[in-house]
This record gives structure tokens, C-alpha cells and sequence, in this order.
């Protein structure tokens, strides 16, 4: 069966700040070409989804692990899901502090216990219990951000939902996969919105709403301001598109329109649908995305 890979780097006002898009596209096209190397070997949509995302998480220009946004109180507080499209398993973290790769410890709360999602410091003591590599916030904090986190502490008016319509970067990262036995898996991972309450959570822990994969119908990452995908619940909307008849484009188009005439929000899609057909969508100025079919060259845009 044909394999298939996309990946983002975050739906946002990229183009309008002296933004890091070409540096986004290229951590969007190392992380696809990982991805199509393990689906290629026979590995599994779900293995392709966390090494695509843990590439994303290490790029300093994307709010994923390294390079995440500061909330209010200049912590970093991580969310991310990943999901099984055979089984419908997930595992998930929100409010997660000083690990480097989240995405990694959302699969370990999948895998290794009965529970689906853990938050906070008991997201932290799980990864503590299983050895789970810890690290310090100065590995995960950029100097960018830190200066734009000292800014915006003279800005009493900022709202969480500015970066996605004026100047300001974006960049919550995700991946969608079909593997060569027609498994679905999918992944996101972000740092939420700068100047966040502490424990804020956005959709992308949130499963239907940042990602969801089903083999029956499609594998789903969202991206964009979290409080207005969380209304549509959107990952699983696209899935349900799909199941109505829609290739994965044009489910993800139809999605992202309905994101912003109901609930006037902004934001962007990937996906991979059960024939392995990959689709994206946003209304953001730009988002990242790159992509690999079978063996074929990878595509990348924004
Ligand atoms: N979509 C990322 C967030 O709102 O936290």
C-alpha cells in the first residue's frame, strides 16, 4: 500500500513579522523526510508521526518543545497528543514542564498505562517514574522568545489570539501518516499562545479537537488559535467530512471555511485519508507544510 506523510510547522501571521518561514519550511521538509524514511522501511504511521514531530520540537522557530512560547508567568507549559488510527488509542499531555520532547511522553501514557491523559505535575512524575529524560527550561527557551516575552510584559492589551492575525509567528506542530499496511496515526504538539494563563490549555492535547486518526476514515493535526478549534472540535470533523465522502483536501478546505463562518476563527489543517490521499488547509497568511507520497520527492509549501 502507498505511503503517505504531512507535516506542519503552525497556521499564523508568519509572512507579516520578519519571520523564520524559510527556516519553519525546512524543519517541515527534514521532519517529512524522516517520516517517509520509517514508513519506507515498513515502520508504522504511528512511529513516522512522533520522529516527524520530535524533529519539530527541536526546531528553535516553532512553539513545540524548543522554541516554545512563555506563558504570563515566563513558564514553559507544553501540550501534545498522539493517536492510534487501528485501535483509536491515544495518550496526551497538557500543562507538561521541562521535557524536550512531549510527543515522545504522550505515546509512553499511551503505551505503558491504563490512562489516556495526564496534566501538569502529574504529567511530570509519570515521566519521573519511567525515566523519562527531564530537562531545563533553558533548553527549551530561545533568546526570541524571551525578548518577546519581556515585551509583552509592557503590553496590558496583548491578547492570546493576536499571533494568528497580526505580526507574530505561529507555530504549533503536527503530522498525519498511512504506513504500508494502511494504518493511520496522528500527532501534535505545541506550546500553546504567548502570554497564556498559566494552565491554560488549548486544543492540541484535546483529542478530536488537536488531532484525531481513525483507520476507518483519516488521520487529522490541527493548528491555530485553540480556543476557536476547540468549538468545532475540528480533527474529528475532518474525519467525519471524509467519512461523508470528501478526499482528505477537500474535507480539510470545507473544515477550515466552517472554522471561520461559525465561530470566526483562524487556523490550519493537515491530514492523510484511508486511500492515503494527504490534504491541508488554513487561512492564516501561511502554514509550513511538507509531505511525502510512497518514495517520491518531498513537496513542501506554505
Ligand atoms: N493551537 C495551539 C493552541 O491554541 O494552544
Amino acid at each position: 500500500m502507498e505511503t503517505a506523510v504531512i507535516v506542519h510547522g503552525g497556521a499564523g501571521a508568519w509572512k507579516m513579522e520578519n519571520g523564520r518561514l524559510p527556516e519553519a519550511e525546512a524543519a517541515c521538509q527534514q521532519a517529512a523526510l524522516a517520516g517517509q524514511g520509517v514508513l519506507v522501511a515498513g515502520g508504522s504511521a504511528l512511529q513516522a508521526v512522533e520522529v516527524a514531530v520530535c524533529i519539530l520540537e527541536d526546531c528553535p522557530y516553532l512553539d513545540a518543545g524548543r522554541g516554545s512560547f512563555l506563558n504570563a508567568r515566563g513558564e514553559v507549559e507544553m501540550d501534545a497528543i498522539i493517536m492510534d488510527g487501528r485501535t483509536l488509542e491515544l495518550g496526551a499531555v497538557a500543562a507538561v514542564q521541562r521535557v524536550l520532547h512531549p510527543i515522545s511522553l504522550a505515546r509512553h501514557i499511551m503505551t505503558d498505562i491504563e490512562h489516556s491523559f495526564l496534566v501538569g505535575s502529574g504529567a511530570e512524575a509519570f515521566a519521573d517514574l519511567i525515566g523519562f529524560p527531564r530537562c531545563q527550561i533553558t533548553d527549551l527557551l530561545v533568546d526570541e522568545e524571551l525578548a518577546r516575552y519581556l515585551s509583552l510584559q509592557e503590553d496590558p492589551e496583548y491578547l492570546t489570539r493576536t499571533i494568528f492575525v497580526e505580526p507574530g509567528a505561529m507555530g504549533t506542530v503536527g503530522a498525519a501518516a498511512r504506513d504500508q499496511q494502511g494504518n493511520l496515526a496522528a500527532a501534535t504538539s505545541t506550546g500553546g499562545t504567548r502570554k497564556k494563563l498559566p494552565g491554560r490549555v488549548g486544543d492540541s492535547p484535546l483529542v478530536g479537537s488537536g488531532a484525531y486518526a481513525d483507520n476507518w476514515t483519516a488521520a487529522v493535526s490541527a493548528t491555530g488559535y485553540g480556543e476557536a478549534l476547540m468549538k468545532l472540535v475540528i480533527s474529528k470533523r475532518v474525519c467525519d467530512f471524509v467519512a461523508s465522502g470528501l478526499p482528505a483536501m477537500a474535507a480539510c478546505e470545507t473544515a477550515i471555511r466552517l472554522l471561520a463562518e461559525r465561530v470566526n476563527g483562524h487556523g490550519g489543517l493537515v491530514a492523510v485519508d484511508t486511500h492515503g490521499q494527504i490534504g491541508y488547509a488554513f487561512n492564516t497568511d501561511a502554514m509550513p507544510y511538507a509531505y511525502a507520497l510512497g518514495r517520491q520527492p518531498i513537496v513542501g509549501g506554505h
